[in-house]
């Protein structure tokens, strides 16, 4: 049962959000969620706490997001390169998703509140045993959910989506050809360098993870990190990049806030670009 203080501030968040709905609304925000061992380091706290708080700050962040209409959420979570960092580092911080994830698939957690779908980008091979079961759970379970989608980047860099795709794609060109071969439809399968064998920029995007999930309108990177570090860099390309101060955990309210204002300034400008360059294409 909520506080009336609770109620309040929800009064008030309706408030500001129906006071932004006046300008354009993003639809997909990124979050790169940087800074949470320096939090931690700074409190002179251990270090995974640094990664619970920024669990705490996450979940904030999603129901303001879900209250205010954004449909699409994606959270840069663990790239493979996280996985040069300490073997215990690596796994406290592993142990604390499948925590964390079977808590989201409990009846009264808020994927059940606000019927989120869960997807997990990544290569889950690189997961451990009990990591890779529990995203699976989480995926199957949720993927006749009709809410909000949050993707989870786990295990993935851009790079590795990218040689994903071309593996995905030239697989289904290959088995193609195959059985055009077989149902006699092709005589030489050597001489048939045609437009079918061609693998389109179309095939190739359908093999990208983010396939289905339009690109972000705004990617935020905190702690004041100006790089993207390997992060949806074929679907950020007229995304509107911020880097606000704050480590991941302290990331609040007021900082969403700001950054969709400063995304609704920066709209006119992104949209013309994005728009001529669709027409060179
Ligand atoms: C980057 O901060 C963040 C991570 C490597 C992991 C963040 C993970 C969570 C907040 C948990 C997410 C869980 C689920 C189930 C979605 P950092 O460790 O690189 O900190 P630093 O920038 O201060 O070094």
């Amino acid at each position: 049962m909520p506080t009336f203080f609770e109620k309040l501030c929800y009064m008030v968040r309706r408030c500001i959000f129906y006071v932004l709905s006046i300008g354009p609304m993003p639809n997909h925000i990124a979050f790169i969620m940087d800074g949470n061992r320096r939090y931690a380091n700074k409190r002179s706290l251990e270090r995974g706490t640094g990664h619970r708080a920024g669990f705490s700050a996450l979940i904030s962040i999603l129901r303001y997001c879900y209250e205010m209409g954004v449909k699409y959420v994606t959270i840069y979570a663990f790239s493979i390169d996280n996985f040069r960092r300490k073997p215990e580092e690596v796994q406290s911080t592993m142990d604390l998703m499948k925590e964390k994830i079977d808590e989201l698939l409990k009846e009264q957690s808020f994927v059940n509140e606000y019927e989120v779908r869960l997807n997990f980008w990544g290569n889950h091979n690189l997961l451990n045993d009990p990591l890779r079961l529990s995203v699976e759970k989480a995926m199957r379970s949720t993927c006749h959910n009709t809410g909000p989608v949050l993707s989870v980047c786990v295990a993935y860099t851009s790079t590795d989506e990218i040689a994903h795709a071309i593996e995905m794609s030239c697989h289904e060109k290959r088995d193609l050809m195959k059985e055009l071969h077989a149902c006699g439809c092709k005589n030489d399968f050597f001489e048939e360098f045609d437009m079918q064998s061609v693998i389109s920029v179309a095939d190739f995007e359908r093999h990208l993870y983010t396939s289905g999930c339009p690109d972000p309108d705004i990617v935020i990177r905190t702690s004041g990190e100006t790089r993207l570090s390997n992060f949806l860099l074929l679907q950020s390309s007229f995304s509107h990049l911020q880097n606000p101060t704050p480590l991941w955990p302290d990331f609040s309210f007021s900082h969403l806030v700001w950054a969709i204002l400063k995304y609704q300034r920066g709209h006119p400008y992104l949209q013309e670009r994005s728009r001529r360059s669709k027409k060179m294409e």
